[in-house]
C-alpha cells in the first residue's frame, strides 16, 4: 500500500519540483506562436510622440488588453487618461500569496529617420536570429515576455505569485499622465513588488540586473534676435545671429573638463563610495570593443571619471536637437531671426527634476548677450533612482537568473530613465526590480532597432522562477 502510495506520488512531486523542464517544455511547444504573437504586436506603429499614429497607439491598448485576457488574466481593462490609455489585467490566485505588478510600456519612439532602416520598422524581419522593428526591445520585446511567462504559468498550473499588470501608453513621451492614475488606483495597483524588464543587460555571457536609473530634466530653449529673418550681407556684423548665440550659449555649459557650469548644478549630486565605485567599474567593460562599436576614435567625458562611471553614476547634459536658419537645398545667404535647441539633462540621486530644470532656466537666460531674447520651456522630467540589492525581490531575480543563465548576475547602474520608478516608490511606496533582457547594442530608439530571439525566450524561461522564488522567499 504504502510503496504504491509513494509511486503515485512521485510523478506529480516530480512535475511541480522541476519547474525549469516543465518552462522549457512549454516554450518549445508554443514558440512559434509566441513569436507570431510578438510580430503582430510589432506591426502597430505605435508611436505616442507623433498624433498622426493616434489610431494605432489606440488598437495596439486593445491589443494588449485581449492578449492579457487571452493569457488568463482577470479584471482587463483600457483605462481612460487624459492622454493615451494604461492597460491593465490581474490575476489574484490567493490573497495570502506576494503580488507582483508588472510594469511595461506598448509605446515606441518614431522610427525616423527612416531611410536608415534596413527593412521598414514596423514589419518585423528576422536577420542572424534578431528581429529588427522598433519596439523590438523597447518595450514591446521585453514586457511581452511577461504576457507569455504568465500564460506558461496559466497553463501549467505554476502560478506562484499574484499578478497585476500594468502597461501604459506614454512612456516615451514622459507619462505624463501615469502619476494621475496611479495616486487613483492606490488600492487596484496594491503589491509586493514592482517588476520591469526594459532595461539591459551586459550581455547573455555576463548576466546582470540594473540597480539604478538616472532622471531627466528636459528643455526647449529658444533664442529670438531681430524681428524677421535678414538678408545677411545687408545686417550681417552688425546684428547678433541667434544661431551663433545659441551655439555660444549651448558651448559654455560645459568647461574644458567636460564638467557641466551651471551654477548649484551638482549641488545635490551624491558622490560614490570608493567601494562602491570599485564594484561599478568591477563590471565586464571593454572600452575598445566600445569605441569599435560606435566607430570613435575615443569616448568623451568628465575628467575624474570612467565610461561606466560617467553613463550611470553622474548627471550630463546633451543636446537633442538643434534648428535654426535655412537649412533646404542649395544655400540662402539668411541671418536667421530665432534658433532653438532641445537640451535634456540626466539626474542622479539626489537631484531633483523640478529644482534642476528651474536652475538650467534661470542660468540659460542669465548668459544670454542682451541682443536677444531667451525663453525656456521645460518638457517632461523624472527622477532619479536606485533600486536595493539587499530585499528579497533582488534575491529572487538574482536567483532565477543564476538557474536559468548558470551565473548570478552583476549588478550595474543605467543610465537610462523609466520615471514611473520614483513614483512607485513614493506614491504606492513600492520597490521595483529591473529585470531587463535587452542590450545597449539592441539599438533602442535608433535605426533597425532589434531584439535576439534568445533573450526573448530566455526571458520567458527566466521570469516564472522569479515568480517561484519571490513566493517562497516571502514564506
Ligand atoms: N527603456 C528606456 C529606458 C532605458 C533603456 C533604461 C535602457 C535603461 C537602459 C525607456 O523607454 C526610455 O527610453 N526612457 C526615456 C525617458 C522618457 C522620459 C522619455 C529615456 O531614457 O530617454
Ligand atoms: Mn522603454
Ligand atoms: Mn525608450
Amino acid at each position: 500500500m504504502l510503496r504504491n502510495f509513494t509511486f503515485a506520488k512521485i510523478p506529480i512531486f516530480v512535475a511541480k519540483c522541476n519547474l525549469m523542464q516543465e518552462i522549457k517544455k512549454y516554450v518549445e511547444e508554443n514558440k512559434q506562436r509566441f513569436l507570431d504573437e510578438l510580430f503582430e504586436l510589432l506591426r502597430f506603429p505605435s508611436v505616442s510622440a507623433d498624433p498622426k499614429y493616434k489610431e494605432d497607439v489606440l488598437k495596439t491598448a486593445e491589443f494588449v488588453a485581449q492578449k492579457l485576457k487571452d493569457a488568463g488574466a482577470d479584471k482587463v481593462e483600457v483605462c481612460e487618461t487624459a492622454g493615451y490609455p494604461i492597460v491593465y489585467g490581474e490575476k489574484i490566485v490567493d490573497a495570502s500569496l506576494p503580488t507582483v505588478l508588472i510594469y511595461g510600456h506598448y509605446d515606441v519612439q518614431p522610427a525616423d529617420p527612416l531611410e536608415l532602416w534596413k527593412t521598414p520598422p514596423f514589419e518585423p524581419t528576422v536577420r542572424e536570429g534578431k528581429i529588427y522593428a522598433r519596439g523590438a526591445c523597447d518595450d514591446k520585446g521585453q514586457f511581452y515576455m511577461h504576457v507569455k511567462a504568465f500564460e506558461l504559468m496559466m497553463q501549467t498550473d505554476t502560478l506562484a505569485c499574484n499578478v497585476k499588470f500594468m502597461i501604459e501608453g506614454e512612456e516615451e513621451v514622459g507619462s505624463s499622465n501615469l502619476a494621475t492614475f496611479v495616486k487613483a488606483n492606490t488600492e487596484r495597483l496594491k503589491a509586493d513588488v514592482v517588476l520591469i524588464s526594459d532595461t539591459s543587460m551586459i550581455s547573455m555571457e555576463s548576466p546582470s540586473i540594473e540597480t539604478g536609473l538616472r532622471g531627466l530634466a528636459y528643455m526647449e530653449v529658444e533664442v529670438v534676435g531681430p524681428n524677421r529673418d535678414l538678408h545677411s550681407g545687408v545686417y550681417g556684423g552688425a546684428v547678433a545671429n541667434p544661431a551663433t548665440i545659441l551655439c555660444q550659449m549651448i558651448a559654455s555649459l560645459h568647461d574644458e573638463n567636460n564638467h557641466i557650469t551651471i551654477p548649484e548644478f551638482y549641488d545635490r549630486v551624491v558622490e560614490l563610495s570608493d567601494q562602491e565605485k570599485q564594484v561599478l567599474n568591477s563590471a565586464p567593460f571593454d572600452l575598445e570593443e566600445y569605441k569599435k562599436d560606435l566607430d570613435i576614435a575615443e569616448e568623451w567625458g568628465e575628467k575624474g571619471y570612467s565610461t561606466l562611471e560617467r553613463t550611470g553614476t553622474r548627471p550630463t547634459l546633451e543636446v537633442n536637437g538643434i534648428w535654426s536658419g535655412y537649412i533646404g537645398e542649395g544655400a540662402k545667404t539668411v541671418l536667421p531671426s530665432k534658433a532653438n535647441a532641445k537640451i535634456s539633462m540626466r539626474l542622479v540621486p539626489n537631484q531633483s527634476s523640478e529644482e534642476i530644470s528651474e536652475i538650467f532656466a534661470r542660468h540659460f537666460e542669465k548668459i544670454a548677450p542682451k541682443g536677444v531674447k531667451v525663453k525656456v520651456t521645460p518638457h517632461h522630467g523624472g527622477e532619479p533612482v536606485v533600486t536595493p540589492t539587499n530585499g528579497v525581490a533582488y534575491l529572487a531575480a538574482e536567483k532565477a537568473i543564476k538557474e536559468s543563465f548558470g551565473k548570478k548576475p552583476i549588478p550595474t547602474r543605467g543610465g537610462g530613465s523609466i520615471p514611473i520608478v520614483a513614483l512607485f516608490e513614493d506614491v504606492l511606496g513600492l520597490k521595483t526590480v529591473l529585470f531587463g533582457f535587452g542590450l545597449d547594442s539592441d539599438a533602442l530608439h535608433s535605426p533597425n532597432e532589434k531584439y535576439d530571439i534568445y533573450n526573448y525566450y530566455k526571458g520567458i524561461e527566466t521570469l516564472p522562477l522569479f515568480h517561484k522564488y519571490f513566493a517562497e522567499l516571502n514564506k
